[in-house]
Formats: C-alpha cells, sequence, structure tokens
C-alpha cells in the first residue's frame, strides 16, 4: 500500500523526505509527492509514476522547507496521475493517507453540498477538505483534526502539516501502522520503521485508534479516546533498517540469494542444533491440546501455510483446513472450541488476514501468528506470535519470506507432533538434521541459476505457463505460477499433477510450456504419467527433480533441473529456489520492472 514521511528537521527536508520515500516505494509507486512549508507557507510538489519523476521536478524547482510529509501512492480511488497524487492540499492544510475512508462518498456528497470544489477524484482529498472547514471555522489543528478524525469510517494512515505552523505536524492511525521517530531535536514519521532508518533507530508505533501530535520537543500521543498514553519507545536494531540491494540488479535477485543465510537464521531460532530437537518459545497454549487447525493468508502466504497443512496432518495427524483469508473472514466458518488458527503474513499488516484473525478470536481459537514483522499489527494481537526472521524483504514478490514461512512452519508441525507424542525421537532428530541441510542444498539449488536462465529464453516467448506438482509440491506449484505471473505478466497456473487430466490437458500444445516440480517420491511415477500426458501432445516439459528422477522421466521434449537428493520434507524449501529463479529469469529478459510489477504493492492493507 501507500508510503507516508514526515519529518519535522533543522534544516530543508525535501531530499530527506525523498530518501525516505524510496525506502517505501516498494509499498506503492504510480505516484509520488511532497509538501514543505516554505517560508511559512504550504506548497506541494507531485509527479505520476516512480519517485524518479518526482526527483526529477524537485532538481528543477528545490524545495527549502524544513517541515515536510512526503507520500509515495498505490492507487485505491481515482487513477494514478499527478491530479490524483498525494499530499492533497487547501490553503491551511496538506494530507499523507494510507488506507480508504470507506464513507468518502457520503461525506463527499455534503462537502460538496457545502459548496466544497474538489480537485482530485480521491478519497484523501475529503480528509484535506473536512479539516480545512474546521480551521476556516476558527478552530486550531489540533481541535480541527480532532473534530474530523471521528467522522471517518475504514481503515487509514495519515500525516498532516498545516500552513503557518513549521513546528507541528499531526499523525493518526487506524488499520494501517505508523511509526513515530524520535531525533536530536527532529521528530519523524514514517509507515514503518523501514522509512526512518537514515534518521533514527528510536521508534514508536502508534497503537489502533492512536493519534499523535509532532513537534521538535517530541511527541504527544492519545487513543481513540483522547486520552494521553504512552508509547514505548523501542531501539530498532540497525540490521531492520538496510535496504540495499548489494550487488545484485535487483532486490528480488538479493532475497533469492540470502535464502541459505535467512533460512539458517530463522531455523537456529527454532531449533536446539546440538539435541537435535525442535525448541519453540513457551506458548501460551498446550500444543498438545490443539484438536484442529485452521490456517488463513493472502497469496504467497497461504501458500506457505497450504505447504504447511501436509505436514501437520502428517507429523502431528491433526484435521487442518487452509482457507484464503478474503473467503474465511465472511464465510462464517464454524471454529468449535479446541481450535488453532495460524495466520501467516510476511508484512503482518494484510488487511483480510488480521481480519481472519479477528474473527477467529471471536470465535475462541487460540491465534497464532508467523510474521516477518514482529512489531506489526497481526503479530500485535495474535495470541502468540513466531517471527519468521528474515529480514526486510522489499522485492514486491515474495521469495525469502516464502522459504522462512516455510521453515518455521516446519519446526511447528513437529513440535506439535512431539506435543502429542506421534512422533519418536528418532523422527524428531531425523527431520532436525534434515532441517540443518537445508542452507547447503539451498547454495546448490542456486548454482541452477546460469541454466535457467537460458531456459527461461522459452518461457518469456511463451503466452501462458502450466505447473503442475503433487503433494507438499501442489502448492510449490500454485506458488510458481504466481510468481511468474507477478513479475513477468505471463499467464500462468499451477494444478495438483493429478487434476491435469480433468480438464488443464485441453490447453496443452507445442507452445504451451508445462513446468512439473517432481522430486523422485513414492508417487513419482504417476508424475511421469502426467508428463507422458503432456509430451503424447507437443507440450514442452521442464522438469525440476533429482538424479534419481531425471534417471526414471524416459519423456520426449523434457528439459531437466537437477537438484540434489533430500529428505521429502525440506523439499519445498529448497526447489523453491528453482521455481523463484525461473520466475525472475524470465521476467529479466521479457524487461519488465522486477522489484516494483505494475498494479501491486507489497502490503496489501485494504480489502
Ligand atoms: C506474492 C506476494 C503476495 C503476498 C500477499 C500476502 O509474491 O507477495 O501474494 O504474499 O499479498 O502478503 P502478506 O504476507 O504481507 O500478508
Amino acid at each position: 500500500m501507500c508510503g507516508i514521511v514526515g519529518i519535522l528537521g533543522k534544516s530543508a527536508v525535501a531530499e530527506k523526505v525523498v530518501e525516505s520515500l524510496r525506502r517505501l516505494e516498494y509499498r506503492g509507486y504510480d505516484s509520488a509527492g511532497v509538501a514543505t512549508l516554505e517560508h511559512g507557507h504550504l506548497e506541494v510538489c507531485r509527479a505520476e509514476g516512480k519517485l524518479k519523476n518526482l526527483e526529477h521536478k524537485l532538481d528543477k524547482h528545490p524545495m527549502g522547507g524544513h517541515s515536510g510529509i512526503g507520500h509515495t501512492r498505490w492507487a485505491t480511488h481515482g487513477k494514478p496521475s499527478e491530479r490524483n497524487a498525494h499530499p492533497h492540499a487547501t490553503k491551511r492544510v496538506a494530507v499523507v493517507h494510507n488506507g480508504i475512508i470507506e464513507n468518502f462518498r457520503e461525506l463527499k456528497a455534503q462537502l460538496e453540498a457545502e459548496g466544497v470544489a474538489f480537485k482530485s477524484d480521491t478519497d484523501t482529498e475529503i480528509v484535506a477538505q473536512l479539516v480545512d472547514r474546521q480551521l476556516l471555522a476558527g478552530k486550531g489543528p489540533v481541535a480541527a483534526v480532532a473534530a474530523v478524525l471521528p467522522r471517518l469510517k475504514g481503515a487509514f494512515a495519515l500525516g498532516f502539516l498545516f500552513d503557518g505552523e513549521a513546528d507541528l505536524m499531526i499523525a493518526a492511525r487506524r488499520g494501517s501502522p505508523l511509526a513515530i521517530g524520535y531525533g536530536d531535536g527532529e521528530m519523524f514519521l514514517g509507515s514503518d520503521a523501514i522509512a526512518l532508518g537514515p534518521f533514527t533507530d528510536r521508534i514508536s508505533y502508534l497503537e489502533e485508534g492512536d493519534w499523535a501530535v509532532l513537534t521538535r520537543e517530541g511527541v504527544e500521543i492519545r487513543d481513540e479516546t483522547g486520552r494521553i498514553v504512552e508509547r514505548p519507545i523501542q531501539k530498532v536494531p540497525a540490521g531492520a533498517l538496510l535496504v540495499d540491494k548489494g550487488n545484485h540488479r535487483h532486490f528480488m535477485a538479493k532475497e533469492i540469494y540470502e535464502q541459505p543465510e535467512v533460512i539458517a537464521h530463522t531455523f537456529s531460532h527454532y531449533l536446539d542444533l546440538a539435541a537435535e530437537t525442535v525448541s519453540l518459545p513457551e506458548l501460551p497454549f498446550d500444543l498438545a491440546q490443539i484438536q484442529h487447525i485452521s490456517i488463513t493468508a493472502c497469496g504467497t502466504a497461504l501458500y506457505a501455510g497450504a505447504v504447511a497443512e501436509y505436514w501437520l496432518e502428517r507429523f502431528a495427524r491433526v484435521p487442518v483446513s487452509t482457507d484464503i483469508a478474503s473467503e474465511f473472514r465472511y464465510r462464517e466458518t464454524p471454529l468449535t472450541p479446541g481450535g488453532l488458527t495460524i495466520v501467516i503474513s510476511q508484512s503482518g499488516e494484510t488487511a483480510d488476514t488480521l481480519a481472519s484473525l479477528r474473527y477467529a478470536k471471536e470465535c475462541g481459537q487460540k491465534v497464532l501468528a508467523v510474521v516477518n514483522v514482529p512489531t506489526s499489527t497481526i503479530a500485535r494481537e495474535a495470541d502468540a506470535v513466531l517471527p519468521i526472521l528474515a529480514g526486510p524483504e522489499i522485492g514486491v514478490a515474495s521469495t525469502k519470506a516464502f522459504t522462512c514461512q516455510l521453515a518455521t512452519l516446519a519446526c511447528l508441525s513437529v513440535a506439535i507432533g512431539r506435543a502429542k507424542g506421534l512422533l519418536s525421537q528418532d523422527d524428531e532428530h531425523r527431520l532436525v538434521r534434515a532441517f540443518m541441510e537445508v542452507p547447503r542444498l539451498m547454495t546448490e539449488a542456486l548454482k541452477l541459476s546460469p541454466e535457467i536462465e537460458v531456459l527461461s529464453r522459452t518461457l518469456a516467448k511463451a503466452q501462458d505457463v502450466l505447473y503442475l506438482g503433487r503433494g507438499t509440491n501442489f502448492p510449490l506449484a500454485l506458488e510458481g505460477a504466481l510468481k511468474l505471473k507477478e513479475i513477468s505478466y505471463i499467464h500462468a497456473e499451477g494444478y495438483a499433477g493429478g487434476e491435469l487430466k480433468h480438464g488443464p490437458i485441453a490447453l496443452i500444445d507445442e507452445t504451451m510450456p508445462v513446468v512439473v516440480i517432481a522430486p523422485h517420491d513414492r508417487i513419482f511415477d504417476k508424475t511421469v504419467s502426467n508428463m507422458e500426458e503432456v509430451a503424447a501432445r507437443g507440450g514442452k516439459i521442464i522438469l525440476v527433480t533429482d538424479p534419481k528422477g531425471a534417471d526414471e522421466a524416459h519423456v520426449d521434449a523434457v528439459q531437466k533441473l537437477i537438484l540434489p537428493e533430500m529428505p521429502a520434507t525440506v523439499c519445498p524449501m529448497v526447489y523453491s529456489i528453482p521455481v523463484q529463479l525461473i520466475a525472475y529469469h524470465t521476467a529479466v529478459i521479457m524487461g519488465t520492472d522486477v522489484d516494483q510489477p505494475r498494479n501491486l504493492a507489497k502490503s496489501v492493507t485494504v480489502e
């Protein structure tokens, strides 16, 4: 979603606002803008498209104000254009906004009836106009914002700057995250702590319903009822504030290559390496008593959950249902006592996943959050949190978060199996030893990159691509198809191998590449039959397998990507690497914007 930045600084802030927005550009990149106070008066500079367009404008017309707010947009209401870019300003107030004002039509109609003329098609402008009316009526900025906030429905984060008020910025949070940064005689505001990395490591997070009045001296935070509250200042570790592509051309490439290291970190957090056991932090519920599990998430996180369903059923023999969060939240899914709901989210802010968490809590479920951002709303609202420790993920297409979610969920599945007395000590040792091998196996898998680059040239010419897998490789096929369509814009579908005959086989001809994810396992020969069905119809197969699988796949027109042999449980983690590299190289060949693909945003805080 959109990114928000605010600075009350000691010198000109426009450049710093842009630097900070660059760190948030992954959240949205349809347009960007800055408002500063030039000699006490509000001035706004906005540009359609990427941040660099705004930078070019600012190069030509520099801004000198010491107070400023900025925004990078992912369009919800009103198409991406300069007129719809934030900040939205009147003579008296400028506003930046992330989220959706759900009752904006009603409010806009009221304002129009009062004679207000709107300059944009956004829901945000009504906030600027509402506050403006209050200021015109004689209220001060704080009272004006206090009067307007209760009239807004929806999920949002807001930042305000006022004409003639060089030492004042107001922020409000309802549903969308906001962080306050503390400097030395300077104060900062950002959609997340990463935005503030260059300026401070002292951060506090606004809680749901909070709003804050910032001056250079500090901040006064009020909760929804208007009561002044304290929000602890945390020292954010420097690593969490670093965003840098290193030697890589794209963040996505960097994040793919980081996986051996970050997954080692995740495993070391959840394993006792010496004892060869899983060692989770203490949880506020008894794993042995869990009767059933519901898993809910969106997109890639959902597919991580779908892999975990197989593990949980195998190791813990507990019934599991995995559900798309936007369906789960509205379906009135019956959830009986004794259930655990696992919500999975990289950002920890996804609106549908958060709503599902709240629904599960209302139904008396214990809620466990598997998140990458431990300070996120989902982490804060869950009964317990298992952080995946992947570090900031900037590429919009999720890679390392997916594999670290898998690592965390694998450890959880073993822990529940053990708690229920269904996994022997030997089984646990064997699994833990397999987990410890994953970083090495991933390093091996990365060596396939040049080969994948070559075969991606064929994929880049395709209109449609099919991905097939069985067992835990079925969700991985779904993830592979999602990854490819997200960043290369090639249409792709993932199917369970056994479903091929029930429909998708009709699509197969010589123009249709089929990626088959199939380590040699107990149902490998079934997959070979699927490949024969594809080959007989002229389909081109890319088989991702191991040496045994490669030996036994005597099928025409098969290009093989061969990974080392490994235990089945770790396959989805390691096989993710070629799946991600296929999408990455294809997108690079097609010349798309890999890190910021069209229409997408990193953190989806609206429905
Ligand atoms: C795909 C991708 C999305 C996210 C989804 C959920 O590459 O990144 O499908 O997985 O939007 O986001 P989180 O995990 O932040 O809840």
